[in-house]
C-alpha cells in the first residue's frame, strides 16, 4: 500500500497529528489537503511538543516532502512565522512544496470571520477566526486570489484592488467597521510573495509522480467528519471537506490511488465551538475528562466540551469515508474512570434510529442510548502490546468496533511516539 490516508472522525483534535507524525517514519511524502491555520495539531518527539496549524506533520522528519494542497487555504504571514518557528528550533523546510492553486487568506477574511460571528449573535458557529470560512467563500464566489496569483505582482495588484473596494464596501455598509487600505495590503503581501517564491510548485504532478514511483504518501486530515461542510453538522461545520474525499479533491490525486483510510477515534469525545453533541456531558465526569485530559484548544485555548464516544458518530464516519482502520487515541486519559459509557444508537420520538439526522432539531432532541462499561482502574500509558491492554478496555475498544463496523488498527495510550500500538501493517 502506498497511500494513506488520516482522517478525523469526531469534532477534531483527535490527535490526527500523533497519529500521522507515527506514520510518517515510513513516508516519503505528507500531504495537508483542506483547512488552513484553523487546525491545531500537536504532536511530542522527545519529550517536546511541537504545535503545528498549517505545516505538515513530516515537517518534523529530515528529507520527507512536505504539501500544502490546492485545497488548503493559506495565510501567508501565519504560515511564514510557522517556518521560521520551524527553522529556529533547527528543522529543514526546505522540502515543503505549496500548492500554485491554494487560495490565500487575506486581512479582510480574518476582519469578515470576526463581524459576521458577531451579527450571528446567539447563532454564532464558534470559529476560530481565522478567516477560513470567508477565504472559502470568496474561492466558491470566484473572486479569491491563489498563490499563482500572488507569485505574480501584476495579477495580484489587480485582483487586490478590486476585492479590497468591495470588501470595504461590505465591512463600512453593512458591518460598520474600517476596511483596509490597499496599497499596505500591497505591499505587505508581495513581502510575503518574495520569502514563499522557492516553495511554490503545482503540487498534483509531484504527487502524481510519487505516487507512479511507488513512493509512500500520507495524507494529513485537518478538522474532522462532523466538521464537513457536506456532511457534518451543519451549520456549525468548518467550510472544506475533511471527509476522506477532501483528500482527493484538495490534493489533485485521482481517488482510486487512495488505498487505505484511517481514521482516528478519541476515546471519547470532545467539541470546540458551538453545535450540537448529543453524548457532551455537564457535569463532574465531563470536567474530569477535560482536566485529566487537558482539553484546551491548541489555537484559541478555549475550554472543550467533553462527552462519552459517540459510536454512532464514528459508524457514520466510517460510512463516509469508507475508513479501513481506526486508530484508537488518548485511551489512557480514561484510565481512572469508574465506569465508562459508550453510545451505540440514537433514540427519537421512542424509536432507534438507523442513519445520522440531517436536521439539528432532531439531533438536539435524540436521546443517546448508552451502554455501561466497567473502568480499568490502571495505567496504560506503559502498555505496548494490544494483548496486554485491561481487558475492561479491550471489551470497550471491541464493542466500538462493532457498531462502528470498523476493525481497529492504531491504539494510542500517549502522546510519545513509542506509546503506539500496531494491529494492523497501514502501509
Ligand atoms: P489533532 O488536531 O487531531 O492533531 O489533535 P490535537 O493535537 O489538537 O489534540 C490531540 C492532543 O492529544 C495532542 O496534544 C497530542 O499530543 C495528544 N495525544 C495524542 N494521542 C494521545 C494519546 O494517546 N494519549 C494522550 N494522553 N495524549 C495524546
Ligand atoms: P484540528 O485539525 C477542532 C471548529 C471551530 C468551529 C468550527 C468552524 O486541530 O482537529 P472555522 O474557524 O474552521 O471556520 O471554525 O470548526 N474547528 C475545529 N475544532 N479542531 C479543529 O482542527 C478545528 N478547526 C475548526 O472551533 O466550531
Ligand atoms: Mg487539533
Amino acid at each position: 500500500m502506498s497511500t494513506v490516508v488520516v482522517m478525523g472522525t469526531q469534532w477534531g483534535d483527535e490527535g490526527k497529528g500523533k497519529v500521522v507524525d507515527y506514520l510518517a517514519e515510513q513516508a516519503d511524502v505528507v500531504v495537508r489537503s483542506q483547512g488552513g491555520n484553523n487546525a491545531g495539531h500537536t504532536v511530542v518527539v522527545n519529550e517536546m511538543a511541537h504545535k503545528l496549524q498549517l505545516l505538515p506533520s513530516g515537517i518534523l522528519y529530515k528529507g520527507k516532502t512536505c504539501i500544502l494542497g490546492n485545497g488548503v487555504v493559506i495565510d501567508p504571514g501565519a504560515l511564514i512565522t510557522e517556518i521560521k518557528n520551524m527553522q529556529a528550533k533547527g528543522f529543514d523546510t526546505s522540502a515543503l512544496r505549496i500548492s500554485n492553486r491554494a487560495h490565500v487568506i487575506l486581512p479582510y477574511h480574518q476582519l469578515l470571520d470576526e463581524v459576521e460571528e458577531q451579527a450571528r449573535g446567539a447563532f454564532k458557529i464558534g470559529t476560530t477566526k481565522r478567516g477560513i470560512g470567508p477565504c472559502y467563500m470568496d474561492k466558491m464566489a470566484r473572486v479569491g486570489i491563489r498563490i499563482v496569483d500572488l507569485m505574480d505582482e501584476e495579477e495580484f495588484s489587480a485582483k487586490l484592488e478590486r476585492n479590497i473596494a468591495a470588501k470595504n464596501h461590505l465591512l463600512k455598509n453593512v458591518y460598520g467597521v474600517e476596511g483596509f487600505e490597499y496599497e499596505a495590503v500591497r505591499k505587505e503581501y508581495l513581502a510575503y510573495a518574495d520569502f514563499l517564491r522557492p516553495y511554490v510548485a503545482d503540487t498534483s504532478y509531484i504527487l502524481s509522480k510519487a505516487i507512479k514511483a511507488d513512493k509512500k504518501v500520507l495524507f494529513e486530515g485537518a478538522q474532522a467528519t462532523m466538521l464537513d461542510l457536506d456532511h457534518g453538522t451543519y451549520p456549525y461545520v468548518t467550510s472544506s471537506n475533511p471527509i476522506a474525499g477532501g483528500a482527493s479533491v484538495g490534493s489533485g490525486v485521482g481517488p482510486s490511488k487512495l488505498d487505505k483510510i484511517i481514521g482516528v477515534v478519541k476515546a471519547y469525545n470532545t467539541r470546540v465551538g458551538e453545535g450540537p453533541f448529543p453524548t457532551e456531558l455537564n457535569d463532574e465526569i465531563g470536567n474530569q475528562i477535560r482536566e485529566t485530559g487537558h482539553e484546551y484548544g491548541t489555537v484559541t485555548g478555549r475550554p472543550r466540551r467533553c462527552g462519552w464516544l459517540d459510536a454512532c458518530v464514528v459508524r457514520y464516519a466510517g460510512h463516509l469515508s469508507g475508513i479501513d482502520y481506526m486508530a484508537i487515541t488518548r485511551l489512557d486519559i480514561l484510565d481512572e474512570l469508574e465506569t465508562l459509557k459508550l453510545c451505540v444508537g440514537y433514540k427519537y420520538k421512542g424509536e432507534i434510529i438507523g442513519e445520522y439526522p440531517a436536521s439539528l432539531k432532531v439531533l438536539a432532541a435524540v436521546e443517546p442510548v448508552y451502554e455501561e462499561f466497567a473502568g480499568w482502574k490502571t495505567s496504560t500509558c506503559a502498555i505496548r502490546k494490544y494483548e496486554d491492554l485491561p481487558l475492561n478496555a479491550r471489551k470497550y475498544l471491541e464493542r466500538l468496533s462493532e457498531v462502528a463496523e470498523i476493525p481497529l488498527g492504531i491504539v494510542s495510550v500517549g502522546p510519545n511516539r513509542d506509546q503506539t500500538m500496531i494491529l494492523k501493517p497501514l502501509f
